[in-house]
């Protein structure tokens, strides 16, 4: 008989689509999605500011997102949909050219929704099908789909259906590789745009080693289809990215927890200084666009002493401290002396970053 995924990848694409605007996701690097750390605009224009190609918003479940109120700040221009108690998704317009909206759905009726919702201000929606955390499983989202393909490919086709823009989907390594190349040569025949695996399998812990080595087959058979498959594990900017690639046979590499400690892990001219420069710029951009404190400070508590630093243990004990017991914007950088002004300048300055990367891609 057959190997399974050999069929399949004879059979053809389900829906053949052109967009208005396609997303080219090769030869990339990306912001990974990230609950907390991405569910408003700082750390993705951080990115895209030292050179991030694609940003990917965190999960939203689907009925989270659903019937919220869009609201546009005047004098920002930021964009947040609400329900409820407060804030789901912010967005700053200028990143909408390269913001993946990610979607946690068990559903295909509610995932269309959901992306209906916020499909004007995003340039991509992705389906989360890696996510092992029980409040995306439990009700069969998630690396939940990796258990119920039928019902993620369902997902997948009524996003094909009905919605506008390019659709994507990041996955895990199933335990087997056999089962990993069917599934995933299932999913790049339904017609999406890209496929994201992040290559660990649901059960292995973050501190486990990222299986590259097991990728490079599954972007064969994206290549076999036309699409990109982008590597997401252990990736730490461009000190791995070479290997990676090397490795691999993937041209694009998403970063998660490298870019949370320092987003400079984009700049192809190194990291810059956590305390002395990203702090500061943090500060800035939050006071500018006017953030939530609390979604600054937990931005702030997530940097970690990455080189370059000079900072003693000592002082970084001190600016944990003054940021844990800050109740603003204003008084963290009173008290570390920064000059709030600025976020102006720095928006000045990413529009032309990538007005410059526009033109020279
Ligand atoms: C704080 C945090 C939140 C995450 N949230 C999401 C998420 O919303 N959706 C998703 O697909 N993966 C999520 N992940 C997984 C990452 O996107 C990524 O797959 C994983 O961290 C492996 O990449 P890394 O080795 O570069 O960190 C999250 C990871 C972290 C650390």
């Amino acid at each position: 008989m057959d190997d399974p995924t050999i069929a399949e990848m004879r059979l053809p694409i389900e829906h053949v689509k052109t967009y208005e605007h396609e997303l080219d996701y090769r030869d990339k690097f990306v912001l990974a999605p990230m609950v907390r750390t991405g569910s408003c605009e700082l750390t993705r224009l951080l990115s895209l500011y030292y050179g991030a190609d694609l940003v990917w918003s965190p999960e939203v479940v689907d009925k989270a997102v659903i019937g919220s109120e869009r609201k546009v700040d005047p004098t920002t221009g930021v964009i947040t949909y609400s329900k409820g108690q407060g804030p789901i998704f912010s967005t700053h317009p200028i990143e909408k050219p390269y913001l993946i909206f990610q979607i946690g759905s068990s559903d295909p009726e509610l995932a269309v929704k959901a992306a209906r919702t916020v499909q004007q201000d995003v340039a991509g929606i992705d389906l989360n099908c890696g996510c092992p955390k029980p409040f995306s499983t439990h009700s069969g989202m998630g690396a939940a789909l990796l258990s119920t393909p039928d019902v993620l490919l369902n997902i997948l086709r009524a996003l094909l259906d009905e919605i506008p823009l390019p659709i994507s989907c990041k996955i895990r390594l199933l335990p087997t590789q056999p089962d990993t190349l069917y599934l995933a040569a299932r999913i790049l025949r339904t017609g999406i745009r890209n496929l994201t695996v992040h290559c660990r399998t649901r059960d292995m812990r973050p501190g486990d080693k990222a299986m590259w080595e097991r990728l490079g087959d599954i972007v064969k058979l994206g290549e076999q289809r036309g699409l990109p498959v982008i590597c997401n594990g252990d990736g730490d900017g461009w000190p791995n990215r070479d290997r990676i690639r090397e490795m691999t046979g993937a041209s694009s590499i998403m970063l998660a927890r490298a870019a949370e400690r320092n987003p400079s892990v984009f700049a192809s001219t190194g990291l810059v200084c956590n305390v002395t420069q990203n702090i500061p710029m943090l500060l800035r951009l939050a006071h500018y666009l006017d953030n939530p404190w609390g979604n600054t400070k937990f931005l702030l508590t997530q940097f970690k002493p990455t080189p370059p630093t000079n900072m003693t243990k000592q002082r970084r004990k001190e600016i944990q401290e003054i940021v844990s017991r800050s109740k603003t914007i204003a008084e963290v950088a009173s008290q570390l002396e920064v000059e709030l002004d600025g976020g102006e300048a720095f928006m000045e300055e990413l529009r032309a970053r990538l007005r410059e990367r526009e033109a020279t891609a």
